[in-house]
């Protein structure tokens, strides 16, 4: 029998009695997509997955993005975030999304739910290492001073990977040269997206705006620009919006991409090993008006 049980604080909930192996009823998918918007970051205790099982999981929600980096063989929609090292070269990812920020905000389609799957995560004693933070993006909105709300209500935002590749840089090789760097990688031309969506779902006003990716308020002077950011960021990031996650191994952990920031917590060593699978899954129906029919019936 499936049971939620809040965290008790500003985002999360436990679903416990859910086999997320087996292929989800219509019904259980639209308590999830419901219970997601309540919550915005949901766990599935003690799952055993293979990678398929977690791609057909994702996909009830969207259409999952193609990775860029490392991925499952078979199964190329899953990616592989880990400091695990095997002949001499990382298995995965090492060390994916410790700034801030929303995944996807960098493409047109926006991100909606990412799907992360823990199957080893570090420890020291009895202290689960690796957590993951958020931070609650509708309480964001709510508490911005009425008049910024009225100013900015049409306002689009600029995302730019060149903003968080510079920055993840910049931790990862201090001092090194980000332009030679960076002449491999595609950045991708900034896109725009509305700065205060309103949730397909819950229909509550959130501020969608991340530091790792926001980079400018179209239309506005640069200075002004990069102080409502400046601002932005100060807000977004403050105790009161934030929760973070600690790791089971075997945990399933699912979040809304559009109600949330987040965060890797970097406090493990080269040898405390973390190995996580990830589905990115888009927002390719959560804003179509039959799939909301579904959620809503
Ligand atoms: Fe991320």
């Amino acid at each position: 029998m499936l049971q939620l049980e809040p965290s008790g604080k500003i985002l999360g909930a436990t679903v416990h009695g859910l086999d997320l192996s087996m292929p989800l009823s219509a019904d259980t998918l639209s308590l999830l997509i419901h219970a997601l918007a309540d919550h915005g970051v949901l766990r599935f205790p003690a799952q055993r997955l293979t990678a398929a099982q977690l791609k057909r999981f994702s996909e009830a929600f969207g259409d999952v993005q193609t990775p860029s980096g490392p991925h499952e063989a078979e199964v190329p929609e899953v990616s592989i975030l880990s400091n695990v090292v095997e002949e001499g070269r990382n298995i995965g990812t090492p060390d994916a999304g410790r700034i801030w920020h929303t995944d996807m905000t960098y493409n047109k389609i926006v991100g909606y739910v990412n799907v992360l799957y823990g199957l080893k995560i570090p420890r020291r004693g009895d202290t689960m290492l690796g957590g993951t933070q958020f931070s609650n993006m509708v309480a964001a909105y709510r508490d911005l001073p009425e008049a910024m709300k009225h100013d900015l209500a049409d306002a689009q935002v600029l995302f730019s990977t060149d903003k968080y590749n510079r920055a993840a840089h910049a931790l990862s090789s201090p001092g090194g040269d980000y332009e030679a760097w960076s002449k491999n990688r595609h950045n991708r031309e900034p896109v725009p997206h509305p700065l205060f969506l309103t949730h397909p779902v819950s229909g509550n006003k959130m501020l969608y705006c991340n530091p790792g990716y926001a980079t400018a308020i179209e239309g506005l002077p640069k200075d002004e620009s990069d102080a409502i950011i400046a601002f932005f960021v100060e807000h977004q990031l403050q105790e009161k919006y934030l929760y973070t996650f600690t790791w089971s191994e075997n945990d399933v952990l699912i979040w809304d991409n559009l109600a949330t920031i987040h965060r890797a917590i970097a406090d493990y060593g080269p040898d405390e090993h973390r190995l996580i699978k990830r589905c990115q899954v888009m927002a390719t129906k959560i804003f179509d008006a039959a799939f909301l029919k579904t959620v809503f019936q």
